[in-house]
């Protein structure tokens, strides 16, 4: 989708020709003396139009209008959370398939976040899954443009979320694709698609993974067909002598739990378990858009956790890369085996601060649900940088504890540690694990098991935690000096989500 901001008064919007015009009016308005200041007055009057968020009221083929269709959308106290609301009550709008421009004008003022509300909500209500259904007619919104009062004022929040905007559909649309359609080969392809001008990506395989050393990797996707991948993305927006941030996402295509096989009810969702692979790539796509002043490398460890003659057994002892042997007490605690490889390769990038993401535990789910990611950290300053970013980009995450005596359960009798612990604190302890191997650099890691899609009737993924990581690389970038500018190149020809 393309998104255009502009500076436009209700009565400029009166004559903005098209597919449908939603006008989001708070509370207390002062309706002027244009066209839909008129209608809005007279509805308002009658008592046909309420401002709560969530309320409208449709126009259809006015004369006295530019737009086909003409929505009052109340917004209430014109906070973020009834910009919301109020977008979501005319998603029908946004995804039929005759809308092809639509106009989102605010009467009266819009802050940053409003405007930047308003975006995300329109860009994740207008995506419908298509790729692997044969009839579905696309969603033709192709573009969006957005009014206010003064455009200058929110132009930077309206940049970050259109960039957002297009990482959260990026990952949605590979977190949401069957595992028979996101292999780990296809997931390789998917981000040498991302390479650009500033953005680099090497793929490595099985005969690199194991010449690296990475025992813990190769034990989890040596029961599957499919062969592993090991992304490895970099992203140069700042001077070269930066330090980079490095972002890990599990890639796990598919957890069937491996010879711990998990239940058969809902397992179809264990194609999500790429959702933290998903939303590096996402993060790539909007870096590709904002290109802020900051380093990033983006490492992804992809396969299946599949059972078979030739996986990994409970009880096998496997050498990670940096030394450590591992007792693999559940094949079905995959996730901490291929990211504490990827941890130990990051430590060569000598990194500001590593982040890794992944769908990492049942457990993070029962203690957080799914509003909060679960956010755990070595270094507080890290810690709250990403809780400040979760916060401004509406993506929020949770604090959780990191103490030492958790790591307690995961003593091995035959390794230098288990891969499991009790049932007690389980998203804990796999953090537990994984902080064995970050050494000295300032690390943090985020649970999205709650948070990375939805079940049920919504079933799909969420795009998450792409804001968080977003705002939080634009913060760091705020704060480093920028390279030389490189001629901005046009993006390689790509299918985008
Ligand atoms: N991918 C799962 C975690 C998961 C489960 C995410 C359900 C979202 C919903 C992970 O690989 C896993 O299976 N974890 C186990 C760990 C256990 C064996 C210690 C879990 O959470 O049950
Ligand atoms: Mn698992
Ligand atoms: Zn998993």
């Amino acid at each position: 989708m393309n998104f255009e901001l502009t500076t436009l008064t209700l009565s400029a919007a009166s004559s903005q020709k098209c597919d449908a015009l939603i006008v989001l009016v708070p509370e207390g308005v002062k309706p002027g003396k244009d066209a839909v200041s008129a209608i809005l007055a007279q509805a308002l009057k009658s008592g046909d139009l309420e401002l709560k968020a969530g309320k409208n009221l449709q126009i259809y083929a006015s004369p006295l209008l530019a737009a086909r269709r003409v929505i009052l959308a109340g917004t209430g106290d014109g906070s973020v959370r009834s910009v919301r609301l109020a977008l979501a009550a005319v998603a029908n709008v946004l995804k039929s398939p005759k809308v092809k421009k639509a106009v989102v004008v605010f009467a009266g003022k819009a802050s940053g976040e409003a405007v930047a509300t308003a975006v995300q909500c329109c860009a994740d209500l207008s995506y419908v899954y298509t790729t692997t259904k044969s009839k579905a007619e696309p969603v033709a919104l192709a573009r969006l443009v957005v009014g206010v009062e003064d455009s200058a004022k929110v132009k930077s929040a309206f940049d970050m979320a259109c960039a957002v905007a297009k990482g959260v559909g990026f990952a949605r649309e590979w977190a949401n694709r069957p595992a028979n359609h996101a292999t780990p080969t296809m997931l390789a392809n998917a981000a040498k698609g991302l390479t650009t001008t500033g953005i680099t990506c090497k793929v490595h395989g099985p005969a690199e993974v194991a010449k690296l050393g990475m025992g813990a990797f190769l034990a989890v996707a040596q029961g599957s067909a499919e062969q592993l991948r090991f992304i490895e993305l970099r992203y140069n927006g700042a001077a070269k002598s930066e330090a980079p941030v490095v972002l890990i996402g599990k890639g796990i295509t598919f957890d069937t739990g491996g010879i711990s096989l998990k239940p058969a009810a809902e397992m179809d969702e264990m194609k999500f378990d790429m959702g933290g692979a998903a939303s590096v790539l996402g993060v790539f796509a909007a870096l590709a858009e904002l290109r802020p002043a900051v380093n990033v490398v983006g490492l992804i460890p992809a396969c299946e956790n599949m059972p078979d003659g030739k996986a990994v057994k409970p009880g096998d002892v496997v050498t990670s890369m940096n030394g450590q042997t591992i007792e693999i007490l559940n094949t079905d605690a995959e996730g901490r085996l291929v990211l504490c490889d990827a941890i130990t390769y990051a430590a060569r990038f000598k990194p500001q601060a590593l982040v890794d993401i992944a769908t990492l535990t049942g457990a993070c789910v029962i203690a957080l649900g799914n509003q909060r990611s679960g956010l755990f950290a070595s270094d507080d300053a890290l810690a709250a940088q990403l809780q400040a970013a979760g916060d401004a980009a509406q993506d929020l995450c949770w604090r959780m504890p990191l103490d030492d005596e958790y790591g307690e359960g995961l003593r091995s009798n035959f390794a230098d540690v288990a891969n499991v612990a009790g049932r007690a604190g389980g998203a804990i302890t796999a953090a537990k694990f994984l902080q064995r191997f970050t050494g000295s650099m300032p690390w943090a890691h985020l649970d999205i098991a709650g948070t990375a899609w939805k079940s049920g009737a919504a079933k799909g993924a969420t795009g998450r935690p792409v804001g968080l990581l977003m705002h939080y690389l634009a913060n760091v970038a705020g704060s480093s000096k920028p390279a030389p500018k490189p001629a901005r190149k046009k993006p390689v020809a790509r299918k985008t989500a």
